[in-house]
């Protein structure tokens, strides 16, 4: 069988703008991109005329598998890497989360056991859910094994959440590794400590978790992590930021030179807080989810921080549970597994959100979608790019394809939908996981075991810069003799 496989006729996306070429891969990269490619000899040639030829998806947010809140989220690697790639989603990057007091290394273990199954590609962030000299140690080695993101829960008091002493450990010693820094930025002990005056004053039901965890709770966390972060000197990567009060303190880091990046989720930008009113208890839990669906007018400035390049990554924090799951929560609205999903939807979503509204642009679908994913979290040019040398995870999508969202339709492992009944123009026709069709004329065509971990070297040049940046903070005075200004 020829390892050729040629894409003709299409509108090459990227990040940077928009060509018409030809894309020859042969195996599993890219090896030309032209006008007019001449097909080797054997080659199957994909007819794209009228369609867009972008890097696969990279959803850097996901819990496959995870153990969590007494129960385990639906989607294994192999369903949810499938149900990514339906939608144009070819590279997932998960969280590993030992519990406390577990190693790392054994934790990672149990992560890349569970995702021998994937069917795209994917790497790992590892979690910190507590402190001491081992986990110090085993954070060179997690570095050493390409997982070079460590991801801090500022929230879920009494199970994995640290806090301030925690962070500034292990936010240094990241830095000293090279290491980015992840952070679920809610305020922990006001979340504990709202959800216990909800409760007591009689509130129940789902409608009790948006209460126990306004903005304010949010923003003051995402503040902090930046200011820790700014003080140490380590990039900071705040995930799913949902409100304005957390988007704010992200917006004036970056403006004042730090290294600070901003991810957003789709169901964020798309759904809002009036799924908690539902008189219907199953439709509400079902999107109970931290932080919880905010009023409109977050979201607007959430489409704001988008535009403006505030939020850089768009992802979904998909970890779902079905309504059987949810129902551990029906008298205690505390005990409702957290979580919500969108792997398949991503990008239809938000290029129909957001494209089609005129809100963001064909290039920037693609750099809040893939590329500055990759970017950020160092596994590009190798992924999220159309270019020579780079693998073959590629998407043909059909920007006229409409398709209606259902939870009866889907290939994600959940008997509801967030965006159940929203028609969607903007589809993936045909999806590739380094030069492997995996998607096709709304077939699946993946297989268990396909996808490999993508290892990630550490940041390098970002260390070093902010290194020299925190030099030239330092008052003289207290400079060593010798040091560089
Ligand atoms: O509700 C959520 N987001 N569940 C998944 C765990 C997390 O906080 O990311
Ligand atoms: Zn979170
Ligand atoms: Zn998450």
């Amino acid at each position: 069988m020829s390892p050729y496989l040629l894409i003709r006729g299409g509108t090459i996306v990227t990040a940077l703008g928009e060509a018409r070429a030809d894309v020859l891969v042969e195996g599993e990269k890219i090896v030309a991109i032209g006008p007019a490619l001449q097909a080797p000899v054997g080659a199957r040639i994909i007819d794209a005329s009228g369609a867009l030829v972008m890097p696969g998806g990279i959803d850097p947010h996901t819990h496959m598998e995870l153990p969590f809140m007494g129960t385990v989220s639906k989607d294994d690697f192999h369903s949810g890497t499938s149900a990514a790639a339906s939608g144009g989603t070819t590279m997932i990057i998960d969280f590993v989360i030992p519990a406390p007091e577990q190693s790392l290394l054994a934790a990672l273990d149990v992560w890349t056991a569970r995702a021998q199954k994937a069917a795209t590609d994917y790497s790992f962030h590892m979690a910190i859910t507590w402190w001491s000299e081992q986990v110090r140690a085993e954070m060179a080695e997690v570095v050493a094994r390409g997982v070079t993101s460590f991801k801090h829960f500022m929230a879920y008091k009494g199970a994995i959440m640290v806090d301030d002493g925690v962070l500034v450990q292990s936010f240094a010693r990241a830095r000293d590794l090279g290491a980015l820094c992840t952070v679920h930025a809610e305020h922990g002990d006001l979340v504990a400590q709202g959800q216990q005056t909800i409760f007591a004053s009689g509130i129940t039901g789902p409608e009790g978790h948006p209460l126990s965890r306004p903005p304010a709770v949010e923003g003051e966390a995402s503040n902090r992590a930046l200011r820790i972060a700014e003080v140490i000197g380590v990039p900071l990567y705040v995930v799913h930021t949902s409100c304005s009060d957390a988007l704010d303190p992200i917006a004036r880091a970056q403006s004042e030179g730090q290294c600070a990046f901003g991810e957003a989720l789709i169901q964020h930008l798309v759904v809002n807080d009036g799924v908690y009113r539902d008189s219907n208890w199953d439709a509400a839990a079902h999107h109970v989810m931290s932080p919880p669906f905010r009023p409109a007018v977050h979201q607007e400035a959430l489409w704001h921080g988008v535009q403006a390049g505030t939020i850089s990554v768009i992802g979904t924090d998909h970890c779902v549970f079905d309504t059987a799951q949810k129902r551990a929560g029906r008298r205690d609205f505390r005990l409702i597994p957290n979580g919500t999903g969108g792997i398949e939807d991503r990008m239809s979503v938000l290029w129909h959100c957001g494209v089609g509204t005129g809100r963001i642009t064909p290039s920037e679908f693609v750099a809040l979608t893939s590329t500055n994913a990759a970017r950020i979290f160092n596994c590009h040019p190798r992924k999220g790019d159309v270019a020579v040398g780079s693998d073959a995870d590629l998407v043909i999508w059909d920007p006229a394809r409409s398709r209606t969202i259902s939870a009866k339709t889907q290939f994600q492992k959940n008997d509801f939908n967030v965006f159940e009944g929203m028609t969607v123009t903007g589809n993936a026709a045909i999806t590739l996981s380094r030069g492997k069709v995996v998607w096709e004329e709304g077939k699946l065509r993946t297989e268990p075991g396909q996808g490999r971990f993508v290892p990630r070297a550490p940041f390098a040049d970002f260390s070093r810069a902010l290194a020299r940046r925190n030099t030239l903070k330092t008052p003289t005075a207290v400079r060593r003799a010798g040091d560089q200004p």
